[in-house]
Order: C-alpha cells, then sequence, then structure tokens
C-alpha cells in the first residue's frame, strides 16, 4: 500500500487497484503548485469537514474522476450542492462503517469546528479509520487531542495520520500525546506548514516522536510512502 501526500491534509491511499483521496485542498495551496489536480483519479474521495482547507477541490476532482464522496450527513449535502450526483454521495454519521471494495470505513470523532464553504452547517467533523490491504490506518481530520482517542486504543493501528500545526488542531506536543492513546508508532503529520500559524520546525517535531519511541513521518509535497 502506498500513500502519496499532496499537501495541507491532503493524502492518497493506492490500495491494490483502488484509490482513496483524503481532503483534497491542492489547488489553492501554494506549496503545491506542482500538483496537477487533473492527473488525480481517486475512485473515493473522503472528507474529514467542511471547512475550504479540506475540500477546495472535491467538485473538480470528482467531476474529473466519478469518484465517490464520504462525508457526514450535513457536509455531503454541502457536496450535493456542487453539482457531484447524488449516487456518488455516501453521506453517514459517527459509528457508521460502510463497506467498500477496498475494505471497510469508519467514521470516528474529532474535536474541531465544522461549517460549508457557502456558510452553512457542516455537521460534526469527522475522522475516519479504514480497515483495507491487511492495515489498520487512522486519518484524523482536522482536531484537538481528545480522550476518544483511547477507544481506537484496542484496534492495534498500523499507521496514523494526525494534524501537529497548532492553532487549530494539536500541535506536536498533543500528537505526541495522541499518538500514545491509540497507541500506534507510525505516524504521517498533517496540517502543518501550510499558512504561518501553522509553521514547525520538522526536525524539532521528528526528534519529540522519536524521544517517544515513534517516528514521524514527514513526506515532501508529491512524495509517496510505503505503508
Ligand atoms: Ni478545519
Ligand atoms: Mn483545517
Amino acid at each position: 500500500m502506498k500513500a502519496v501526500y499532496y499537501g495541507h491534509s491532503c493524502v492518497e491511499l493506492q490500495v491494490g487497484g483502488t484509490t482513496i483521496l483524503f481532503d483534497p485542498f491542492i489547488s489553492p495551496n501554494p506549496k503545491a503548485a506542482h500538483i496537477d489536480i487533473g492527473q488525480l483519479k481517486p475512485d473515493y474521495i473522503l472528507l474529514s469537514h467542511g471547512h475550504e482547507d479540506h475540500v477546495a477541490d472535491v467538485a473538480a476532482i470528482q467531476q474529473g474522476s466519478k469518484a465517490k464522496v464520504l462525508a457526514v450527513v450535513e457536509t455531503a449535502a454541502w457536496v450535493g450542492r456542487q453539482n457531484v450526483p447524488q449516487e456518488d454521495i455516501i453521506a453517514f454519521n459517527f459509528g457508521g462503517t460502510i463497506q467498500t471494495d477496498f475494505g471497510t470505513v469508519k467514521m470516528v470523532y474529532a474535536l474541531h469546528t465544522n461549517g460549508t464553504p457557502d456558510g452553512q452547517y457542516g455537521g460534526q467533523p469527522a475522522g475516519y479509520v479504514l480497515q483495507t490491504g491487511g492495515k489498520k490506518i487512522y486519518f484524523a481530520g482536522d482536531t484537538a487531542l481528545t480522550l476518544e482517542m483511547k477507544l481506537l486504543e484496542p484496534l492495534g493501528l498500523d499507521w496514523a495520520f494526525l494534524p501537529i500545526g497548532g492553532h487549530y488542531t494539536m500541535d506536536v506536543d498533543d500528537a505526541v500525546t495522541a499518538s500514545r492513546f491509540i497507541n500506534c508508532t507510525d505516524i504521517v503529520g498533517i496540517h502543518y506548514n501550510t499558512f504561518p500559524p501553522i509553521t514547525i520546525d520538522k526536525e524539532a517535531a521528528k526528534g519529540k516522536f522519536a524521544a517517544a519511541g515513534r517516528t514521524l513521518h514527514l513526506p515532501d509535497i508529491g512524495e509517496a510512502l510505503e505503508l
């Protein structure tokens, strides 16, 4: 299984012949200017919530790929208002597990806020746990540190994508604590260095995770990681 980082919280998982894209925010991100969204052909797009820095490219990428879009009910309703056909939208909610041809997707808690770019209520923000390709993967979305993460501990997560930039989400120190709560050693950092308030020192961050017996992976934008 491969993960490709497209900047901010946008990650693509490639499992067998299936491609899963999280939180597409590429064309407005100057740091991802070398990524051509026309080349992205996901089979599924998973949205953690409706904030612009997670959904900016969802309509364009969906139009070019006919991907199924998964989101919490109210954010999914916004996707529907972007001319994405209803049959391509899977709206669900916390506790729900969607069976797909690549495995399962469960919606889990995230501690954050949510609204959609048109100013409407976006429902609750969410994270996802995927069981696919023999691995268990947690994509946290935008979240603060929360005790709810301890509910994921018994799963035996192989990889976790955690926000580390602070200001709008967990910072590096809280993400280290989160990695203990979920008992996961391989962490991929997301939601950092895109905007001035979420700037981090990458080497210092890696050092803090290493001191906790964990590995923080920080791929360059466009770089692939073997999971
Ligand atoms: Ni957000
Ligand atoms: Mn965000």
